[in-house]
């Protein structure tokens, strides 16, 4: 399979000249699958939701999806991208995976980051893994890394890659993501953005280092941070059938879960 990314910098709020930006380029590669950054196409510096919701767009009906869906039907690919959502009175960080037949499944960020509590509501649907052709895609969205319970959930759903667009500001997720990958034994493609966001309160730098991991925690490849880069590169899916780490040890069969059940308790401890 063919699998990657393509990092780049959405100019904020001009949503028409970054989905022509990322047709442009996407036209002319030969891929199985592409992940592109959180917020693809509306950057992401919100001011607050009123302005979330001016930019924002309903899946069911956004020129956006329809023209990305003709892409993948054109180039006979998937893609997974960050996606603003309007959803009636609600919005919603979300991405989609979408492919030759149109929108494929939609998944809502869970774990909001800092002030994007003010401009979003909290993801509301289970975490959830799609086939394409014999690959299980599960998706999640930048700051969920945090998160262990995300990439496991993915993970025991069966998931080969995790695709993960990201809009990353902090300099841990990368290399955390390695160990997300390894303590599951699954791919993970991270996709992130480059660029400095100046918006009237305040500015953000992007960090870039989009990449992809194996499931045994190898960093197969990663870009630079402040270069436009697309990346496909040859991955076997079927690797992360494989959940041993030691002949007598599998981290998925090994779990314990009767004594993790404070896990799924919503209570402080
Ligand atoms: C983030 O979740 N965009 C850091």
């Amino acid at each position: 399979m063919r699998a990657g990314f393509y990092q780049f910098k959405p100019l904020f709020g001009k949503v028409d000249r970054n989905l022509q930006k990322v047709i442009s380029v996407l036209r002319d590669v030969d891929a199985d699958l592409i992940v592109l950054p959180e917020l693809a196409f509306t950057g992401y510096t919100f001011l607050n939701r009123r302005e979330v919701m001016q930019h924002a767009e309903d899946p069911a009906r956004s020129t956006t999806v329809d023209s990305l869906a003709a892409l993948c039907r054109e180039k006979n690919f998937y893609l997974v991208t960050g996606f603003a959502e309007k959803s009636k009175d609600k919005c919603f960080n979300s991405s989609l995976l979408i492919g030759p037949g149109g929108l494929m499944h939609l998944y809502r960020k869970l774990h909001l980051f800092n002030t994007e509590k003010n401009c979003f509501d909290e993801g509301d649907i289970e975490l959830q893994v799609n086939s394409i052709g014999d690959v299980r895609i599960g998706m999640m969205i930048c700051f969920d890394w945090v998160f262990a319970e995300v990439s496991r959930s993915l993970a025991l759903q069966g998931a080969d890659i995790i695709c993960h667009p990201s809009n990353l500001v902090l300099s841990y997720c990368q290399q955390s993501m390695l160990t997300r990958s390894l303590e599951n034994r699954v791919f993970s493609i991270t996709a992130n953005r480059t660029g400095l966001e100046k918006r009237p309160q305040g500015e953000l730098k992007f960090t870039g280092r989009s990449q992809i991991v194996a499931p045994d925690g190898d960093l197969l490849f990663r870009a630079a941070s402040q270069r436009e880069t697309l990346h496909i590169m040859e991955i076997d899916p079927r690797r992360a059938h494989d959940k041993s780490i030691t002949a007598l040890n599998d981290v998925l069969g090994d779990r314990r879960p009767e004594f993790y059940s404070i896990l799924t308790q919503r209570e402080e401890v």
